[in-house]
């Protein structure tokens, strides 16, 4: 009997995860579940064929040049991949993967739940509600901004982008969309392309982010460009904190420009800068956009897949670069 690649397992994942991973995997798992540094990752990986990682560790250049030549594979447990340095993995011979697709709708749902919950004021009502000082209805409290109808910008017509859009048709948004390039989506034919930011930007009463991180997306939404926002704009964002600088955000939160924001991404997570709780326009969640069982566990398939085609030598499910 051959033996079974060792796999560096750096978070507790869903017990099905789990188990797969000890059918197939000689495995060294993180116990207690703290995201792993760069040290903590270096004295184990030794030990290690390949590592299954989340987003909470970051693999930066330093980090995989140092890593020991046993480690041949990183599987990351997430779509987004701005914490690994993919140039300095490729040049070092270490395969990438990450987990497309399986998260898709869970995280448009709470984009949608972030949309809904910011324009009509959900958190700050429950909580007046939850801490008994809600003693009648009245004509004129907790008023939000109205859905139906209104136009939705997407910052990133991806999968995700996609999801969202589909369900605003639902709420008879009019779409429309920056992207690197136009894209042909069923039942979204009549989603209007705009390769220009600014014209794109004047154009959404809603925004949702649903780009990844990159030099190129970092701060996209700034001091300036949220300036561009129509007055009364809402803003979601589930795809990554750094795509909104959060201290111009919550300047024009407090300014009244932007009417409310649906966050479940932030700069520094788990450190939610704190002028945000103090508004009563933000609806805030803990990165919680693909967080179903079902889809926890298919991520966690998904990055078993890509070991196990890779220990196979065969083609990737979802590799990455
Ligand atoms: C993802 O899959 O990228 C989620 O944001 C979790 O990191």
């Amino acid at each position: 009997m051959t033996a079974k690649p060792r796999l560096l397992v750096t978070r507790q994942f869903p017990d099905a995860v789990m188990d797969r991973i000890s059918v197939s995997y000689d495995a060294i798992v993180n116990q207690d579940d703290h995201p792993l540094s760069a040290d903590e990752i270096l004295s184990l990986a030794g030990k290690a064929d390949a590592i299954m990682c989340a987003s909470t560790e970051r693999f930066d250049k330093a980090l995989i040049e140092a890593l020991p030549d046993t480690i041949k594979m990183i599987a990351t447990y997430s779509v987004g991949y701005d914490h690994l340095d993919v140039a300095a993995a490729k040049s070092k011979g270490i395969t990438l993967s990450n987990t497309p697709d399986v998260l898709t709708d869970a995280t448009a749902d709470i984009a949608f739940l972030c949309l809904l919950g910011a324009a009509r004021q959900a958190q700050s009502s429950a909580a007046t509600l939850r801490s008994g000082q809600w003693d009648r209805w009245t004509p004129t409290q907790f008023l939000g901004v109205h859905v139906t109808g209104k136009k939705l910008g997407i910052l990133g017509m991806g999968r995700i982008g996609q999801a969202v859009a589909r369900r605003a048709k639902g709420f008879d948004m009019e779409i429309h969309y920056h992207n690197r390039r136009p894209v042909a989506a069923p039942g979204l034919e009549d989603a209007i392309y705009h390769s220009d930011k600014t014209e794109f930007l004047k154009q959404c009463e809603f925004l949702s982010i649903n780009c990844p991180l990159s030099p190129e997306t970092k701060y996209f939404l700034n001091e300036e460009t949220l300036r561009l926002l129509p007055e009364g704009a809402v803003v979601v964002n589930t795809a990554r904190g750094p795509v909104i600088k959060d201290t111009a955000l919550i300047a024009a939160l407090k300014q009244g420009h932007i009417a409310a924001a649906g966050l479940d991404v932030f700069e520094n997570e788990p450190h939610l800068n704190p002028d945000y709780l103090a508004l009563d326009n933000v609806f805030v969640l803990p990165h919680i956009g693909s967080a179903t069982t079902e889809t926890r566990n298919l991520m966690g398939f998904v990055c078993l897949d890509n070991l196990d085609a890779f220990f196979a030598g065969k083609p990737l499910p979802s590799p990455i670069g």
